[in-house]
């Protein structure tokens, strides 16, 4: 049996073949959130079916291929598209992108996604940086035998979203007079959407947002030590908010409708990331 870093220096060999930039930020882009993936210059473009020990992207619009590039003068590595627990995947599947992200040696990690609203004055289209999470998925990856080689038995998640990150982002939407809304995002496995007495309970919990990812990259990503920066795009109200269904099409029509304000915001925190 192959060791997980047998298997993540595999990954990492197989994408050297395919560029020579060493990427230095990590960057996931959510349903319907790919654009930024189009602004990279001198790109490597690699299918995830290609990449040894990636399982394959089946969720709705998600591109399914990974991107390492220029971006405002860094390197960055970008997935256009990400894994889901509700694809059917293992947790330790759908967050491997991340261990190869820390083995390649980013430092820095920024997670996007598609979310339902929990609080009232939300709207379709805006952007919330996520400030903490509760992981209501009923799993957690690092469940098993812990590999040393990544991260401690034990990881603190007191601070997983880096604050110095999070100002960052802050400053960054504010030079771009981009509304940037804050919360805590929580985690609920899917795929069947939440139910309206669900969306009551999470509102009781704290949470001002619900998606079915995240969460778990995170929680790997903290594990390595990565610094986190997490942003969501509301893409409608949660279930039972609004007396109206909700529908997979909507998330996408409205992650794309905010995709341009998405990219510009992301694209600014990039340049004023410091190494
Ligand atoms: N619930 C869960 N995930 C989501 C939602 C939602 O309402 N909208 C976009 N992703």
């Amino acid at each position: 049996m192959m060791t997980e870093t047998q298997r993540v220096g595999e990954t990492i060999a197989y994408l050297s073949t395919k560029t020579s930039l060493k990427p230095e930020i990590g960057l996931v882009l959510g349903s319907g959130l790919g654009y930024l993936g189009e602004q990279l210059e001198d790109a490597a473009v690699i299918p995830y079916g290609e990449i040894p020990h990636f399982v394959k992207s089946t969720a709705p619009d998600h591109q399914g291929r990974l991107l390492i590039g220029r971006l405002r003068g860094k390197t960055v590595l970008c997935m256009q598209g990400r894994f889901h627990y509700y694809e059917g995947y293992t947790m330790k599947q759908i967050t491997y992108p991340i261990r190869v992200m820390a083995k390649m040696g980013i430092g820095s990690l920024v997670l996007t996604n598609a979310c339902g609203g929990l609080n009232r004055q939300f709207s379709p289209g805006d952007l919330m940086l996520i400030t903490d999470h509760i992981n209501f998925m009923g799993m957690n990856p690092l469940i098993g035998p812990n590999d040393d080689d990544f991260g401690p038995r034990f990881p603190d998640m007191s601070k997983t979203y880096t604050p110095a990150l999070a100002d960052l982002a802050r400053k960054a939407a504010a030079d771009l007079h981009i509304p940037l809304r804050e919360g805590v995002y929580l985690g609920y496995s899917g795929p069947s959407f939440e139910t309206p007495a669900e969306i009551r309970l999470f509102q009781s919990f704290g949470a001002s947002a619900v998606g079915m990812s995240t969460v778990p990259e995170a929680i790997i990503a903290r594990h390595a030590g990565l610094k986190i920066l997490a942003i969501s795009c509301v893409t409608n109200l949660a279930a039972g908010i609004l007396d109206q269904p909700i529908s997979g099409e909507e998330v996408i029509v409205a992650a794309k409708a905010a995709g341009k304000k998405f990219t510009a915001l992301l694209s600014e925190i990039v340049d004023k990331m410091e190494l």
